[in-house]
């Protein structure tokens, strides 16, 4: 585990389906502090869905708002943050989570994301095609950046609780 990782917030990165908010949510529990969840909080802020905000403002100003959430958040006091699976794809965003937090790439194979991101229908970025090619795209795009986490933890398949001890264990 990296040097001084506690007390500092956890940051859960990886992508849509690897189950950042269940795990982070339950991990909080386990450690007695608060969890957030940065796609709900930018919801919040904005005052609309997530495909609302696609919808009308583009993914930029998503990106952009998801950033200033972000460092709002990593500003309170240390706990559990889930963030949105582009969330440490922005260079922004990401130096602010590697500077002030001890950030967790939550890796899970390609049969289980599309598995469980079919249960929702929630993203707008599964929306423009087959889930399968576009899940498949962003992990060869994305898993190179998810890798400059501090500490990487696989999200099996199986009760959540599995995960979230690897994870406490990790950190
Ligand atoms: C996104 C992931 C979503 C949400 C938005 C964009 C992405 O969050 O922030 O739809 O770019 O991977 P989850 O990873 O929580 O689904």
């Amino acid at each position: 585990a990296p040097e001084n990782a506690f007390p500092r917030t956890i940051v859960l990165v990886g992508l849509m389906g690897a189950g950042k908010s269940c795990i982070g949510r339950r991990l909080a529990q386990r450690l007695d502090v608060c969890f957030s969840d940065a796609d709900q909080e930018v919801e919040r802020a904005a005052g609309m869905t997530i495909p609302e905000i696609f919808e009308s403002y583009g993914e930029p100003s998503f990106r952009d708002c998801e950033r200033r959430v972000i460092a709002r958040l990593l500003r309170m006091s240390p706990h559990v943050l889930a963030t949105g699976g582009g969330a440490f794809m922005n260079d922004r965003t990401r130096a602010l989570i590697k500077a002030r937090a001890i950030s967790v790439w939550l890796r899970a194979d390609l049969d289980l994301l599309v598995r469980r991101t079919a249960r929702r229908n929630t993203r707008p970025l599964l929306q423009r095609g087959d889930p399968r090619e576009i899940l498949s795209d962003l992990m060869a795009k994305r898993e190179p950046v998810y890798a400059e986490a501090d500490v990487v933890v696989d999200s099996v398949d199986g009760p959540p609780e599995t995960t979230v001890q690897r994870v406490e264990a990790a950190v």
